[in-house]
Formats: C-alpha cells, structure tokens, sequence
C-alpha cells in the first residue's frame, strides 16, 4: 500500500509533467482530435445534430459543460488534466459513435453521469481522453401496473424520487439520499439509501439494462449474458461498457412515513453505545435510524460532541413511538421531533431542503460544492464506550464542526441477501458502515493536506476497531489511498486486487473473468477499475 507521502508526491510529479510539455502533448492531440471528429461524422446519422454536443477547449462553452457536475472542487483546480473533448449525446446512437471513435482513435474514454465520484474518475486522466458525459440521456418512464421503470443512466436520484412520485403515492426506490447523484455511476457500484433495511441496494433492484461495449454494439439483459449482467450492478462503474439505461423494479411505501432527525447532545455516548445494538438488530426492516456525529462548542466553550439520529420509518409515528420506546427509551423520543409526510416528500426533507416545492427535486445543481475527502469502513462487533471516547477525541482533532462520521445501520434486508448475489459483498454480520467526512472551503495545498493528513491518520486509528483481512470498503465511496491501478488503469492482477478485495471481498476474482471476457484490452478502465487477466 502507496503512503500518504508517496501518493502525493506522484500527484505533484505528474501536474508538474503535464505543465513542462504542453507543446508535445498538443501537436499529438490536434492529430487525434480530427481523427475523431472526422470519424463521429462518418458514423453518426446527422452530421450536424452530433457537432452540437461537441465541446472542446476552443468553445467558450467547454469549461462550464466541464464543471457543470463536478461536485469535488479538488479536481476543479487548473492543474488537474481536462479532457480533449467532451461529447454529450443526444441519442443512443451517438453515445455508440463516441465509444467507437474513441477506441479507434486510441485515446481514452470516461463515461460521466452525475459526477459525483469522490475521486473524480468520471473527468480526470493522466492519458489523453474524451469525456462521454450522459447529462442529456436521462429519460424516465414509470409503469405503475407493473411497478417497474426504465431510467436512463444521466437521470439523477431527485428526477427519478419525483417520477414516481408524480404516478403514485405507494412506490418507491432504495437509492441514495443526495438527490445530485447521476442512476449511472450510483447504481454501478451497488446505491444505499434510507430504504435500505427494508429492500436492499439500487442494484439489488435491476432487472434489466441497456449497455453499450467495447465494440459500440447495444446490448440489453438477455444479449449481454447473465454474468455481465451481474458484473454492471456493483462491480463499480466505468469497467465493463455504457450502461445506457436500467429497468428497476420499484418498492411499495405506505401513503404516510415518517421522518426525523434528533438531536443529542448529551449522554452521547452511552445512547451511540446502545444504537450499536439496537440500529442493526432489534429494530424492524421498516425502521431506518441513522447517525450523524460531530463536535460542536459546549455552552462552556469547550468541544462537545453532538449526534443526530436521522430517522426514516415506513409507518405512522404512533407505531415509531411505540418501537423506540420499548428498544431504545434512552434516545427519549418525542413526537414533536418527528413529521408525517409521503415517501416522495420524505426524500428532499432527508436530503435536508424543507420548505421548498417538491420541483427541487428536479434541480441538479441544488447542493453545495466544497474541497472534501471521505473514506468508508465496515464495523463487525460494537466499540465500547471507553473505544468510543477516544473516537471523539480524533473527531475534535479537526476544526469545529468540519469532521462529521455517519453511521449507517445494516440488517434487515441486507442481512438476507447473499454475499456473491450482485457484486458489492457487505452482507450479514456487518452492524454498521462508517463514512468519515471532512470539508474546507480555502484550496490552498496546506490547508488541503492538514485536513487529507487529519482524515488519514483517524483511518488509521480505526483500523483495530473494524473490518479487517481485508478491511473492506464501499465501492461507490471511492478512496484511491487504499490502492490504485498504475500505468493509467493498465495494472497487474496483483496490483488491482489490494484495492478490489477492499470493495468486492470473495466477488473479484469473478468480475476480473468477466472484464476478461467483454474487455480484454481494457478499454474501460481508470484508477480502481477491474482489470483483464491479460493484464497479469
Ligand atoms: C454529495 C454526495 C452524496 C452521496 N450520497 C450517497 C448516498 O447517499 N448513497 C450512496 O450509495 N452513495 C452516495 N454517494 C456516492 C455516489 O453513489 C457515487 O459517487 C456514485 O458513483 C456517483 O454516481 P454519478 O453518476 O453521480 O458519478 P460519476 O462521477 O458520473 O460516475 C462514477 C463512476 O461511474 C462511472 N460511470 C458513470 N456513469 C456510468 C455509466 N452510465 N456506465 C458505466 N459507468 C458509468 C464513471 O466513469 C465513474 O467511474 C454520494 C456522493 C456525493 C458526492
Ligand atoms: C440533422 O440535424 C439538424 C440539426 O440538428 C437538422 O436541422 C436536420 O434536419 C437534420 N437532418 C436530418 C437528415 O435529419
Ligand atoms: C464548438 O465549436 C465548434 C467549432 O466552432 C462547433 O462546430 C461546435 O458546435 C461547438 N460546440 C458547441 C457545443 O457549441
Ligand atoms: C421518454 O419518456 C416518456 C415518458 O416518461 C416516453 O413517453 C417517451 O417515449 C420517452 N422518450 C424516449 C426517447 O425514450
Ligand atoms: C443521562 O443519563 C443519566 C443517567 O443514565 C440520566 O439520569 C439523565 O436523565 C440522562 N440525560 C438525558 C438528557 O437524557
Ligand atoms: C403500541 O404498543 C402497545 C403495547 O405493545 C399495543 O397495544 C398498541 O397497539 C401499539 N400501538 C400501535 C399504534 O402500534
Ligand atoms: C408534500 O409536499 C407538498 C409540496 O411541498 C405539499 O403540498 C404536500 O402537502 C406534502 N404532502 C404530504 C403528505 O405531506
Ligand atoms: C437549484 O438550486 C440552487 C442551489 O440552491 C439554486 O441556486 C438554483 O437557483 C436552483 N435552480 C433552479 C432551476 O431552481
Ligand atoms: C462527503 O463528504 C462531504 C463533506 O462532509 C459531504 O458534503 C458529502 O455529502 C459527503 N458524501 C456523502 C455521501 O455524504
Ligand atoms: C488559505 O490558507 C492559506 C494557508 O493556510 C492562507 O495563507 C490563505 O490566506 C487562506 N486564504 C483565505 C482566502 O482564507
């Protein structure tokens, strides 16, 4: 495993290489650019229609067409390499041109949803690439008779919430809780949410998908084979094709949930102490109750620390009272804490926007963007209190208020389902998930590496506390310090399966089969794709 130092240093090396050659790197890419252009003309159907949704340096447009979906404003910087081209499709059949054009052209292809990768491997190479950004694929049509839907990978969460909630008030989906997120890059590397516990992953509801190979051809469930079927949900986006779209079996809500996000400030350890038993294993399937932890300034003006228990329950709020009150009476619920509304509503307040019309689920800009690093661990057997203590002494490390942990509880439904049945393993005996946080707003390089220095060493402490042999990791929460592909994404087996295990534990070995079999060149790759064996 790459230290923190050594990562870094490779990252200065390479912004500093990039800077001295431009001259060189130009004189090829002009070449290629026309190579390119010349042939997503020959084979498009309209000429003039695919030319619209070209963007390269030269248009006054091809920074804000870039920047429109980056959520990490680490990679907004100048000196993160950009790509030559960005195309965004209007159709299918010009999605299939780029994919052609691009491997026949030598250069590298990205695949962007809603570039909301923590790692920004949607938009960032080392080697000349074109960016195949899906913005405009994002159609959605519900079948409420069936209870099935097709949605098209640049939908975000929020278009998808809103469309089935425009069709019915008692069907509902189990993805992730920031609206943002591109179907594309979420439902590739498996999707939680609040509805979790009751009904398993966004990819644990695929039943079919439209993709597009290395060869450009259009392939749906039937064509493309069970086991790259399995491989498209979880085994982690931008590896094995363009998912063009995906069929989705939609769940059933009750009319009316409820929701709330409860406050703790004091005896937070003992009530996080109890959540670890009762979060994961007492509470039904139909209970979500997360927890947010971080420090706050005391009335004192010393560090206090703070947990919120955010809380989804498919029911009434009489049935909640009842539930918490008899498993876990120390949190002290009160029903004025708590808000009846209907599952599609449920879905902004948790994004955490109350008082605004349900269209901002629509909007795909409505979140704030900052300079973040974020990290994933999986907890097998409670901490103690006394563990717990010390966690809050690494949180109030960091600034106040800038380190957040949420904790999210696993069982119910994600107990039942088997380890190897998608490719994202964290099955049975997982309690919870903790995802560590830390934001900042000034991108200087000190600031920046005081805080990545900080999330670091706390990841360190943890690691007696967690998974371990191998600590496992969540895919879609991407954390290129746990391993990375060298050589622009051509790695070794070897190499590859220090990160890959992290992710997809026993199921590695099988999605390098299947990358071996649809893309033996490794067309589709970046930092943490599978690799083919021929790669060993
Ligand atoms: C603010 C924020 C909140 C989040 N909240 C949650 C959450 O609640 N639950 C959760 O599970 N995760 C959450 N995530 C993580 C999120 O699920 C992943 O980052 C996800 O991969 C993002 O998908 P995207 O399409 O937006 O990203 P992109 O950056 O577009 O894509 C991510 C990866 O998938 C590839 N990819 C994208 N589209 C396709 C496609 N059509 N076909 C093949 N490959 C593709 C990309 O090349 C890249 O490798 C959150 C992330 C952020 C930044
Ligand atoms: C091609 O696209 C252009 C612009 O999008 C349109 O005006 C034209 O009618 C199209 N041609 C054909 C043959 O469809
Ligand atoms: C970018 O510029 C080229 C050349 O002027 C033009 O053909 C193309 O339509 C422009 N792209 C966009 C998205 O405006
Ligand atoms: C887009 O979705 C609507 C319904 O949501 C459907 O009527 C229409 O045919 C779809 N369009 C395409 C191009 O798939
Ligand atoms: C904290 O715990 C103590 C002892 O268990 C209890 O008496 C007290 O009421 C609790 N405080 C709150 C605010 O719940
Ligand atoms: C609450 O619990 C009591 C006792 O277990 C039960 O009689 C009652 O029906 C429950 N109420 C609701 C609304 O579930
Ligand atoms: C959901 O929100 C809309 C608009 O914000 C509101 O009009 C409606 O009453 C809400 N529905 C429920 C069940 O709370
Ligand atoms: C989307 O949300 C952002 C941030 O809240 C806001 O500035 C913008 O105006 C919104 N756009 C629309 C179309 O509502
Ligand atoms: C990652 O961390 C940042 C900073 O705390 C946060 O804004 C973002 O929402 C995090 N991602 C998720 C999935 O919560
Ligand atoms: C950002 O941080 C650097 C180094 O810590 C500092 O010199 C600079 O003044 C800060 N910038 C702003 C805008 O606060």
């Amino acid at each position: 495993m790459e230290t923190c130092a050594s990562s870094y240093l490779l990252k200065l090396c390479f912004s500093l290489a990039l800077f001295c050659m431009p001259f060189v790197t130009f004189a090829t890419d002009k070449h290629t650019h026309q190579d390119f252009f010349q042939c997503l003309s020959l084979n498009s159907a309209n000429a003039t229609s695919i030319s619209k949704v070209i963007y390269t340096p030269i248009n006054s447009t091809y920074t804000s067409a870039l920047d429109l979906s980056i959520q990490n404003l680490r990679f907004r910087t100048p000196s993160v390499p950009k790509p030559l081209v960005i195309v965004t499709p209007v159709d299918v059949s010009e999605a299939q041109a780029v994919v052609y054009c691009t491997r026949k052209t030598g250069m590298q292809l990205l695949v962007r949803s809603g570039g909301h990768d923590y790692e920004g491997q949607s938009y960032i190479s080392s080697a000349p690439f074109v960016v195949l950004d899906l913005v405009n694929l994002r159609n959605i049509t519900v079948d409420v008779e069936g209870a099935t839907a097709w949605v098209e990978s640049g939908a975000t969460l929020g278009e998808l919430y809103y469309r089935i909630g425009e069709k019915s008030k008692t069907l509902g989906f189990p993805a992730g809780v920031c609206i943002t997120i591109g179907v594309g890059g979420h439902f590739s590397g498996g999707g939680y949410g609040s509805l979790m516990r009751k009904y398993g992953l966004a990819a644990d509801n695929v039943i079919d998908a439209q993709i597009i190979d290395v060869n450009g051809k259009l392939l749906n469930r039937k064509s493309m084979g069970e086991d790259l079927f399995w491989a498209i949900r979880g085994g982690g986006g931008g590896t094995f094709g363009v998912v063009i779209s995906w069929k989705i079996k939609l769940v059933v809500v009750p009319e009316k949930v409820t929701i709330l996000a409860a406050v703790r400030s004091q005896n937070v350890t003992s009530l996080v102490h109890k959540w670890q038993y009762v979060a994961a294993q007492d509470f039904p399937k139909e209970l979500y109750m997360s927890l947010i932890l971080q420090s706050t300034v005391g009335s004192d003006g010393k560090p206090t620390m703070l947990a919120i228990f955010n809380t989804l329950y498919l029911g009434g709020v009489d049935e909640l009272l009842n539930i918490t009150g008899s498993s876990f009476p120390e949190l002290g619920l009160t029903r004025e804490e708590c808000l009846e509304t209907s599952w599609v509503n449920s879905t902004l307040n948790f994004y955490g926007i109350t008082g605004q019309p349900l269209e901002t689920l629509l909007n795909r800009t409505a979140n704030t963007r900052a300079y973040f690093k974020n990290k994933s661990d999986y907890v097998k057997e409670p901490m103690s209190e006394t563990v717990l203590e010390e966690v809050w002494k690494w949180i109030q490390k960091e600034d106040p208020g800038v380190a957040v942990m949420q904790w999210e509880p696993y069982g119910g439904r994600m107990s039942e389902i088997s380890e190897s049945a998608i490719p994202f393993p964290h099955r049975a005996g997982n309690v919870f998930k903790i995802h560590y946080m830390t934001t900042w707003t000034n991108g200087s390089a000190e600031e920046s590496n005081r805080h990545l220095s900080w999330i670091r060493s706390f990841y360190g402490f943890m690691a007696a506390h967690v998974s371990k042999s191998p600590r496992l990791a969540y895919m879609n929460y991407r954390d290129l310090d746990i391993g990375r592909n060298k050589d622009h994404g051509r790695t070794s087996y070897r190499q590859a399966s220090v990160w890959g295990t992290k992710y997809f534990n026993r199921n590695f070995d099988r999605l390098v089969k299947v990358k071996t079999a649809v893309d033996p060149d490794n067309f589709f790759r970046n930092e943490q794709s599978v690799p083919p064996f021929s790669s060993w």
